[in-house]
């Protein structure tokens, strides 16, 4: 590949040529590309959402996830709405301006009602504009609809992997895992109004680059506001496990994620893009890499100390042993670092979510 031009257009084949490149100078080239596309259109500016993981108990059993239904090694814990609020409180008084609320999956009419009344009651402790993410997986379009209608801006939900077969390999087979049906609650996120986020584990086992390509133009051919991806990381109480030795070295792993995400900039310079607490668990400074790979949000782990340890989605989860606080400080000194500022003064709303309202207003 001789140099790398701003396009937003890419093909997947040259998608692929920038994922594979082997060669130091090309792949800093690759990096600083996006990093310059970053700070011309969002800046070189990183916004911070405090991550609540309120719950464990999940009615999924994917086959790579470390709190899955089927592990009976970890503690199962939820945490009252009392102790959500005083989390939110926390971070508002930090001036983070944002929460994302995460727990393992449930569905029901009084999850559904208990989450829209904590979004008013959130609302009411911070402001009306006090940014609220959800991640509580797959649910029903009216349930969607009445998360949005209740006050939240923001939906997360990974499509973990486009590639259809894969999927399936990596998921029980059955109704509970079903591809077309993740794929399909993701439009109704983005019928629902929120600004919509989704994204992939990289470095899967039986995962190619070409597949990794498809991912990246899922994204872009879907309007995505919003991409959190990360290395996939094993956790020995699950069925993958099984395949670690054909996984890519650690070292590969976090550089594919690294590139995976300059590519993503290059293609959609607008979105929000998270430098994903994987990376971190890679590298002690993987959050830094990935803000200078072109990632602009942080999402510094908020959950009480007590129940951090029983949410390892993977081994080696990094700051399970640190309190928030401390956290957040180190996290602070360390953008500053790299000569990156954290915002505090505005919400950070994917640019690219406020372009396609305007666009859809006036068309
Ligand atoms: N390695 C990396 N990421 C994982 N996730 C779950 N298990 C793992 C793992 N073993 C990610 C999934 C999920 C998100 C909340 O965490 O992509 O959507």
């Amino acid at each position: 590949m001789n140099g790398i031009t701003v396009n937003s257009g890419l093909s997947r084949q040259e998608i692929v040529e920038m994922l594979e490149i082997n060669d130091k100078t090309e792949y800093d080239l690759l990096i600083s590309k996006a990093y310059s596309i970053k700070e011309k259109f969002v800046g070189k500016i990183a916004y911070m959402r405090g991550l609540i993981e309120f719950s464990n108990i999940c009615v999924k059993d994917c086959l790579y996830c470390g709190i899955r239904k089927g592990n009976d090694k970890i503690s199962r814990y939820s945490m009252t709405d009392d102790e959500i609020l005083k989390v939110v409180y926390y971070a508002y008084k930090n001036k983070i301006n944002g929460i994302v609320l995460q727990s393992g999956e449930k569905r029901s009419y009084s999850f559904t009602k208990r989450i829209s009344d904590l979004i008013f009651s959130i609302k009411d402790k911070t402001n009306p504009e006090f940014r609220i993410t959800l991640s509580l997986g797959e649910q029903t379009k009216e349930t969607y609809n009445e998360w949005f209608a209740a006050g939240a801006q923001r939906y997360l939900l990974r499509i973990e992997t486009t590639n259809e077969d894969l999927y399936r390999k990596i998921h029980p087979d059955d109704n509970l895992h079903s591809y077309k049906s993740r794929r399909e609650c993701i439009e109704n996120i983005q019928k629902a109004g929120f600004q919509t986020g989704t994204g992939v584990m990289i470095g899967l086992p039986f995962q190619k680059i070409e597949d990794l390509a498809d991912d990246l133009l899922f994204m872009k051919n879907n309007e995505i506001d919003m991409v959190g991806m990360g290395p996939y990381l094993e956790h020995a109480d699950t069925p993958l496990y099984d395949y670690k030795y054909s996984l890519i070295p650690l070292k590969k792993r976090m550089r594919l994620s690294l590139g995976m995400i300059a590519v993503l900039r290059i293609l959609m310079p607008e979105i929000n893009i998270a430098s994903s607490t994987a990376l971190q668990s890679i590298d002690p400074v993987g959050r830094e890499l990935g803000l200078l790979a072109g990632a602009n949000i942080l999402m510094p782990n908020i959950t009480p100390l007590k129940y951090k340890n029983s949410y390892q989605l993977y081994n080696n989860k990094p700051c399970i042993d640190e309190d928030s606080a401390i956290c957040l400080r180190n996290l602070k000194s360390s953008v500053q670092k790299i000569g990156e500022t954290i915002s505090f003064d505005d919400y950070g709303d994917s640019r690219h979510y406020k372009n396609k309202t305007i666009k859809n207003i006036y068309s």
